[in-house]
């Protein structure tokens, strides 16, 4: 890239989702493929950024050149984002997160009983790792945060996004709408980026990797107007 805009920044990304174990062959995940987060950490690198990549069972390759941490629960998400959050300047959330998790992990394989009909899996609150981030003190540390929503109305899609902003302290919150034809494991992706107040920074739509330029353009804008 002709750019070296984020030289000498550290930046971290989390990308993929995570997958909450029920017992030693099963969990509980989601959709999410990582492409997103990686592309972001691809252009970061590009861009002349030192990235800590947290991959979270991505389905695409690592790139090359970032220093991957790989994770698989949110509970190990957030030990190794609080490690590499200290001290960077952005802190992307891609990942998608579980907000719950099991409440027990069978040692064994759970097996079935005759006769059951069904049965009740019994789930515990993860912690909210952006907002954990967002209300701690952060000084000098930009934290993007992602919403991912079902939500058909554009209107309420921006009033979800910025209550999320301003729920989890993130400084820039990235909206994008998903289902079962959109968002998760496309090349593409459309999103609306919030800012502090509520507004709406830009949006942007395209490639994945277009998607993370443009991002990325947005970090670099508020960091020089925030060291200014
Ligand atoms: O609340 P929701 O899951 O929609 O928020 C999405 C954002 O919050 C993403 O940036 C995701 O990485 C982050 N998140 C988190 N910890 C959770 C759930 C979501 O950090 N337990």
């Amino acid at each position: 890239s002709a750019r070296r805009d984020l030289a000498g920044f550290r930046v971290v990304v989390t990308a993929g989702g995570t997958r909450e174990p029920l017992d030693p062959v099963r969990f509980l995940g989601n959709r999410s493929s990582g492409k997103q987060g990686v592309a972001i950490a691809e252009a970061a690198l590009a861009r002349g950024a030192e990235v800590t990549l947290i991959a979270a069972n991505l389905e695409i390759g690592e790139p090359a050149g970032c220093d991957i941490r790989r994770v698989s629960t949110a509970l190990e998400l957030q030990q190794a984002v609080t490690d590499a959050a200290n001290g960077a300047d952005v802190v992307v959330m891609a990942a998608a997160v579980a907000d719950y998790r099991p409440a027990d992990v069978s040692e064994s394989k759970l097996k079935k009983d005759a006769g059951d009909v069904g049965m009740t899996l019994e789930l515990v609150r993860n912690p909210d790792i952006l907002a954990g981030l967002g209300h701690a003190p952060h000084d000098g540390t930009l934290l993007v945060g992602f919403a991912a929503e079902t939500e058909p109305d554009d209107d309420r899609l921006l009033e979800l996004g910025r209550a999320k902003r301003e729920a989890k302290g993130a400084d820039l919150l990235v909206v994008n709408r998903v289902g079962w034809n959109e968002g998760f494991a496309r090349d593409e992706n459309a999103v609306v980026v919030i800012g502090h107040d509520g507004v709406v920074v830009t949006r942007a739509h395209g490639t994945k990797m277009s998607v993370a330029e443009v991002i990325l353009d947005v970090v670099v804008s508020e960091s020089t107007t925030a060291a200014a």
